[in-house]
């Protein structure tokens, strides 16, 4: 996902550009560009490549020097990944970064080529560029005038830092679908896709919302209306530091968001536990609310959906209400089956993926009534829903999602125990039991943590693997899911994960001693058929690394190594067996050298189908 900054105010606009590109480096990006006002003349400076490459260009050929500009970093959409197709892209007097996706720009384009219109790139935002000088030149120049014109023609998404060669030091800002906020400082004001990219100068900003016009000046940033009109923005403000996104010691910001675990879970359920039993009345939701559900969807892409599959055991078991969970991405296209009397849950770290928020909006049109369960304040999915569970995690820079998974499930648990609790599937008192076992659970994650030695021997033993599996049966299938993912997006060895009692009706025939197998067996009612089910691969040559409880010592013909977890509840183990899982995928990547933190080819949020 591209990602926006932009400055005006009294400090050095091209250091505060890069620096706040650097903040959105985990968005994933494949080149950068800035552009500032220099004695009243806009200055390009843009590059395929990293941060680095861009630097290194501006040291060689000069840095613009300014107090006002705009910064990108671009994931390629429309062209491929190549100096002329980075931003910032310009038309005229227009000069601007977008992130998102211009659906109908080839035919802007064909009007634009007809008006004797060049082009350089091969980018759907430099049709932007363009369209927004032609409208400038045709409104003489009035830049609110020539933006309103431009949106009223732009189909798909975008957010959009602008500046125009006649305002020098002011820089606009619009967006529709993508992200941005606008930072308010002490005498100087930001754009940004996210805050974390500002938050060493300011932690308050405004959300800015589809049609409004952001300008930003060195006196003030005032947000107006598509008619002109000033809109008055509530001022919010960050609830996390520098420090929160930074790394902290740790190598990776993976391994640091791993060890975040404990905290994260705390900060996320401790407000809605009251007297010992779940309160979520602050995010809109009552027992009374509740009890009006007949069926429940869980819709999310890639971890979130797999946090998802855990609540859909756990809900499914206590509240016994029947769980459908989906990718959004096939939930909105199939016509999905769901009326008035449906809970629709959407879960989603980032708040901004595409395919969630487009799942939001079906289900909403087709009467349901809809949960957001999210990690980032003020996003898109947050704003949206009918009812908004906000996650603590804090930010959550590592493309592989790890705390924002563990509260997601923990907020699926809390949420598990009070529908249950209204339905009167269980009573107070185990309603009690169980949420106090869920508050025990950061505890045995630190357990876990200090003793993570092993994981990074597992490691070593799967470097060379082609490929491997991972297998389990009921919560601990849904949870070789996330292990199968973790390890997959980051080290690039393909896993695939699979219900174990499955494994024989094919697949078993991938079986050798090249495929590892990674067993989750912490589930005590599954437990012996899950180790008959382990005995079946080992009998055949694999590798199996078992993931099970402290107390049980596998023979020689069930496993070759063993994770041991703590005894606690079957169904709390998922936020216990998932950290090895995690810690297993990271050390795979750290001795395969692959960008932890920065996958190849991912984004941390995708905004775009
Ligand atoms: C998780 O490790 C991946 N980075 C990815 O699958 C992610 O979970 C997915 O894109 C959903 O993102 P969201 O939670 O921000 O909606």
């Amino acid at each position: 996902m591209c990602g926006i900054v932009g400055y005006v105010g009294k400090r050095d606009a091209a250091d505060v550009l890069m620096d706040g590109l650097s903040k959105l480096e985990y968005r994933g990006y494949d080149s950068a560009g800035i552009a500032v006002f220099e004695n009243e003349v806009i200055k390009v400076a843009k590059s395929k490549g990293r941060l680095a490459d861009l630097q290194a260009k501006m040291d060689q050929d000069g840095k613009p020097s300014g107090h006002a500009g705009i910064g990108h970093t671009r994931w390629a959409t429309h062209g491929e990944p190549s100096d002329r197709n980075s931003h910032p892209h310009g038309g005229g007097n227009v000069t601007l970064v977008h992130n998102g996706i211009i659906e109908n720009y080839k035919k802007l384009k064909e009007f634009l080529l007809a008006k004797g219109r060049n082009f350089e790139s091969d980018t759907d935002t430099e049709v932007i560029a363009q369209l927004l000088d032609y409208y400038y030149e045709e409104n003489h120049g009035n830049p609110i005038e020539a933006i309103v014109k431009t949106l009223k023609e732009l189909e798909g998404s975008y957010a959009l830092g602008v500046v125009f060669a006649d305002f020098p030091d002011r820089v606009f800002a619009l967006r529709k679908e993508s992200p941005l906020i606008v930072g308010i400082g002490e005498g100087e004001s930001f754009i940004a896709s996210d805050v974390t990219a500002i938050l060493q100068y300011t932690k308050n900003y405004y959300l800015l919302e589809p049609g409004e016009i952001a300008v930003l000046s060195k006196q003030e940033a005032k947000v107006y209306d598509l008619h002109y009109q000033k809109v008055e923005k509530e001022l919010k403000t960050a609830d996390w530091d520098v420090s929160a996104a930074e790394k902290g010691g740790y190598e990776h910001y993976m391994l640091k968001e791993i060890h975040e675990q404990p905290e994260s879970i705390k900060k996320t359920i401790t407000p809605r536990i009251e007297n010992g039993l779940p309160n979520l009345e602050e995010c809109g939701i009552t027992p009374e609310r509740l009890m009006q559900f007949n069926k429940i969807h869980i819709v999310a892409c890639g971890t979130a959906m797999h946090a998802g599959m855990v609540g859909k055991y756990v809900i499914e078991k206590l509240a016994k209400i029947s769980v459908n969970v989906d990718i959004a991405s096939e939930f909105r296209y199939r016509e999905p089956l769901v009326s008035e009397k449906d809970l629709v849950i959407i879960i989603s770290q980032s708040g901004e993926t595409a395919d969630s928020l487009a799942a939001l909006r079906l289900s909403k049109q087709l009467g349901a009534k809809t949960l957001a369960i999210v990690n980032a304040k003020g996003s898109s999915i947050a704003r949206e829903a009918d009812m908004l569970i906000y996650t603590h995690a804090g930010p959550e820079i590592a493309v592989a999602s790890t705390k924002a998974y563990m509260v997601q499930i923990a907020v699926m648990y809390l949420f598990a125990f009070e529908l249950a609790l209204a339905n009167k599937k269980i009573d107070e008192a185990e309603c009690r039991r169980l949420t106090a076992l869920l508050q025990g659970t950061p505890d045995q994650i630190s357990k876990i943590l200090e003793h993570k030695e092993m994981t990074q021997m597992i490691a070593s033993e799967l470097i060379t693997a082609d490929s491997l599996l991972y297998i389990g049966r009921g919560l601990d299938y849904a949870l070789s899911m996330e292990g199968s993912l973790k390890l997959k997006e980051i080290s690039y060895i393909h896993s695939e994960s699979y219900a174990a009692g499955e494994l024989k009706h094919g697949t078993i025939s991938l079986i050798t001693e090249e495929m590892p197998v990674i067993a989750v067996a912490t589930q005590q009612n599954l437990f012996d058929k899950t180790i008959s089910n382990i005995k079946e691969v080992k009998a055949r040559g694999a590798k199996v690394i078992l993931v099970s409880r402290d107390s049980y010592q596998p023979e020689k013909d069930v496993a070759d190594f063993k994770f041991g977890l703590p005894e606690y509840e079957d169904l709390l183990m998922p936020m216990l067996a998932v950290v090895p899982l995690q810690l297993i995928a990271y050390y795979t990547a750290v001795l395969k050298g692959t960008d932890v933190d920065k996958p190849r080819n991912l984004a941390k949020s995708v905004t775009v189908e």
